[in-house]
């Protein structure tokens, strides 16, 4: 926790922000230099995945992204996916964000309904309506205060992921574990657009960025985060 000079802590409100985009986006990485940065500013920003980050998480997590955890319980049905993944979900709001946001913290997740929407909306076709009725159902229409939708033009994303796998079967000799990752160019695609749309629909909460270099990228989100804390602190 930062300081007790801290503005946010202070306003004893923290900020909810999300990092979004396709396999292969840059996420982790601007994630990581997101919360060098908050540090920097004393905040101890709170970091978590989805799936996963809670031990029930981490176990839907084996189920539903690594291949292996399929083989275990034979083929998902996309239905049983989405519930899965909106059953994580709804455990890490109550366990971890909730509470966290209440002592003023500031938490990063990387991945949160927009990727329902993306991978199991649009990748497996359930629809954007079901998802997001899932969402107020689950999650009470919970969103981010800000959410960075990491998302290159669509060639340049499928050629990133490309080499994504092309490196790790030359590291692990064998196919990517990860089952949304295994996926043909159609899915990609498709979760690409679904991403394009939600930042055209909900512009005031999605920063989508992409094209730059990894500074450029990072500046820019520094910038908005920025932008956010003052508001979240009332100054
Ligand atoms: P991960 O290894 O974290 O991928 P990345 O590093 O690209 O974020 O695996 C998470 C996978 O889960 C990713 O391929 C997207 C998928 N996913 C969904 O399909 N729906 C969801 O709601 C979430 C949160 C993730």
């Amino acid at each position: 926790m930062g300081s007790e000079q801290d503005p946010i802590l202070q306003a004893g409100r923290g900020l909810f922000l999300t990092f979004e985009g396709p396999d292969g986006s840059g996420k982790t990485t601007q994630v990581r230099l997101l919360a060098k940065w908050l540090r920097t500013r004393d905040l101890e920003p709170v970091l978590l995945r989805q799936p996963g980050s809670t031990a029930l998480g981490e176990r839907i997590r084996g189920i539903l992204v690594d291949s292996r955890g399929e083989a275990a319980v034979g083929a998902i049905a996309p239905l049983a996916e989405l519930a899965l993944m909106f059953a994580d979900r709804a455990q890490q709001i109550a366990e971890i964000i909730r509470p966290a946001l209440a002592e003023g913290r500031v938490v990063v997740c990387d991945r949160y309904t927009d990727s329902s929407e993306a991978y199991q909306g649009a990748g497996r076709g359930l629809g954007s309506d079901r998802t997001l009725a899932v969402h107020r159902a689950i999650c009470d229409d919970f969103q981010p205060d800000l959410t960075v939708l990491l998302l290159p033009d669509a060639d340049l994303a499928l050629e990133r992921a490309r080499k994504r796998n092309e490196q790790f079967q030359r590291e692990h000799g064998g196919a990517n574990e990860n089952r949304f990752e295994a996926e043909g160019e159609a899915f990609f695609r498709r979760v690409h657009a679904a991403y394009a749309a939600i930042a055209e629909r909900e512009p005031e909460r999605v920063l989508r960025l992409g094209d730059g270099s990894v500074e450029e990228i990072a500046a820019a989100i520094q910038k908005s985060v920025e932008a956010k804390l003052r508001i979240s602190s009332g100054s």
